[in-house]
């Protein structure tokens, strides 16, 4: 008999296609967000679920389920899980670190350029058929070539970014827990800062840390107040991980010049603010959307379960 699965969204063809064939797979056709009831519903019975990081996977829903062994989280962050309930029921968690490492790498890349060449107010311009032809003094933006980038997190997403930054010609410090290697500070060319000197030292700000109840509104008033009022925040991470009540009125005061955001506090919703300045990028937390990563994504998600179902550890338990 082959493991009964849920999956809570649709994934890519190639994806289905080998849920199909491993497994006794439900999926959520409707392919929206589900509500807590009708998680509890999907899942009933089922040996695994396959969860995104849209889906809150709480003790209620966890605890519904006695048949269940394993969430599989497709995504590498995991704070929608109640891991503490899940591992209390000896019920694994994984997730998908790794294969979305450069993918989510080239979309913060895509922020910096993008502010730092005012690429969507360019975009508007000509769409909107206000633009009166090239013109010496129009959209501004700034070099990145001597500039410093601050990358606060160096997990593997936050080093793929810091790879990126040579290219660029960008000086590079760096904030993390736990100070990196000689060897890695020697490879990308990076020194290590104290938040505090990261932050008043830094003309882009890049966040690469997973959420947790330590970074969650790591970025605050006090924080913004520190940083140059012509620096650049970047966001790729986690929504709360900023105050985004806090980044709002900073860009408004000009206490920052921009922010590129992929991902927001509260998703889908935006603080209305944000919507209304020119000075901001948004981007519909696109980070690892691409064709092979999120196929990729897809491909580890089975590898995790059948370990779990077979009785071996899973290659990519967390908690
Ligand atoms: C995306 O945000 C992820 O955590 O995979
Ligand atoms: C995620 O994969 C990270 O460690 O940054």
């Amino acid at each position: 008999m082959k493991p009964s699965v849920f999956l809570t969204r649709i994934l890519p063809d190639q994806v289905m296609a080998e849920l199909k064939r491993r497994f006794d797979l439900k999926y959520n056709a409707l392919d929206r967000p589900l509500t807590q009831p009708e998680m509890i519903r999907g899942m009933r019975g089922r040996q695994a679920v396959i969860s995104m990081l849209s889906d809150r996977v709480d003790a209620e829903v966890i605890g519904s389920n006695p048949a269940l062994r394993v969430i599989a989280n497709y995504a590498v962050g995991y704070n929608n899980i109640d891991l503490k309930t899940a591992s209390s029921r000896g019920i694994a968690v994984t997730n998908t670190p790794g294969v979305l490492t450069e993918a989510t790498a080239d979309l913060t890349w895509s922020l910096i350029l993008s502010l730092a060449r005012r690429v969507p107010e360019g975009d508007r311009l000509v769409r909107t058929g206000r633009w009166t032809g090239w013109n010496p003094t129009q959209l501004l933006g700034m070099d990145l070539t001597g500039r410093t980038l601050g990358i606060i997190g160096m997990g593997r997403i936050g080093q793929a970014v810091a790879r990126r930054a040579f290219g660029f010609g960008m000086r590079l410090i760096y904030h993390n827990r736990h100070r990196l290697p000689d060897r890695l500070e020697k490879k990308y060319r990076a020194s290590y800062q104290p938040l505090s000197r990261l932050l008043t030292a830094a003309d882009i700000v890049s966040l690469h840390v997973p959420l947790t109840h330590e970074t969650r509104h790591l970025i605050h008033r006090g924080v913004l107040d520190r940083m140059k009022s012509a620096a650049l925040l970047v966001n790729t991470a986690r929504g709360p991980i900023v105050d985004e009540k806090a980044l709002v009125i900073a860009l408004k005061k000009g206490t920052i010049a921009g922010a590129g955001l992929d991902v927001f506090e509260e998703e889908p919703k935006v603080h209305p603010g944000l919507l209304r300045l020119p000075n901001v990028v948004l981007l519909p937390h696109l980070g690892s959307a691409t064709v092979e990563t999120r196929t990729k994504m897809g491909f580890i998600v089975i590898e995790n379960i059948q370990a779990v179902l077979g009785g071996t550890r899973a290659p990519n338990a967390v908690g």
